[in-house]
């Protein structure tokens, strides 16, 4: 479903070239649930946007559904992260002049997906958040903008999500909803999905636990985590 052959990813600032994915290699099969640890500027962000189509590697083969998204041109790319992807960003990133209901209904207007009003319904109901639907993100708190954001990425009901430590800003509670939210949308439905988290509420979802340390991936033990 995902995959990653000798991908290299590096940023030059000034005179010095920061290598952030060295050689990098990742495989996952449909359906399995993977989670990204990694300490603040391992690259982690890097490797979902590398995912997405958002970032092109300076090298290597990013295979998305049978796909080598790196030799599509930028239409078909945004294409296929339209159709198969859903990103929970890191902050958010929903269009402050839009409503809730408008920035949810954008995923399913590019999609041309039916019952939209609906699909806006019941999503703001599983995240908990059926009344704010004309409130305008900045009238949001944090924790109620990221719930928005996982309702966002999961409305057009895409086969990968990838989700940029979707409970980072949560409260315990609120954190515990949006991981049942994931469970039950994303784990039970057998989509595939990478997931930056430190929290270990989190973990339990997980079929594979790997970090990122200096451009490349290791494989750890979900038990050896500790938040
Ligand atoms: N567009 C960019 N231009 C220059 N440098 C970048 C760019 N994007 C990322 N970097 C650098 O790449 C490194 C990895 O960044 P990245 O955002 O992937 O880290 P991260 O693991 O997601 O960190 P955090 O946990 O803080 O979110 C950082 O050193 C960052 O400065
Ligand atoms: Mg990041």
């Amino acid at each position: 479903m995902v995959e990653l052959k000798k991908v290299s990813r590096s940023f030059t600032e000034g005179n010095t070239k920061h290598a952030v994915l060295k050689n990098f290699d990742l495989k996952i099969e449909k359906g399995e649930i993977i989670i990204l640890l990694g300490k603040s500027g391992s690259g982690k962000s890097t490797l979902l946007n590398i995912i997405s189509g958002i970032d092109i590697p300076d090298e290597g083969e990013v295979t998305i559904a049978g796909k080598d998204i790196t030799k599509l041109s930028e239409k078909d790319r945004t294409l296929v992260r339209r159709n198969k992807i859903g990103f929970i960003f890191q902050f958010f990133n929903l269009i402050p002049t839009l409503t809730v209901r408008e920035n949810l209904q954008l995923p399913l207007e590019l999609t041309n997906s039916d019952n939209q009003e609906e699909r806006i319904n019941t999503i703001l109901s599983e995240v908990g958040l059926p009344e704010r639907a004309d409130s305008y993100p900045d009238k949001l708190s944090g924790g109620e903008q990221q719930r928005i954001a996982v309702a966002r990425a999961l409305i057009h009901n895409p086969d990968i999500i990838l989700a940029d430590e979707p409970t980072g800003n949560l409260d315990y509670e609120t954190g515990l909803q949006i991981v049942d939210l994931l469970d039950r949308v994303v784990k039970q439905k057998g989509k595939t999905m990478i997931m930056v988290t430190h929290s270990k509420d989190v973990m339990g979802l997980a079929d594979r636990v790997y970090s990122l340390r200096e451009g490349k991936l290791t494989e750890t033990k979900k038990d050896s985590v500790i938040e």
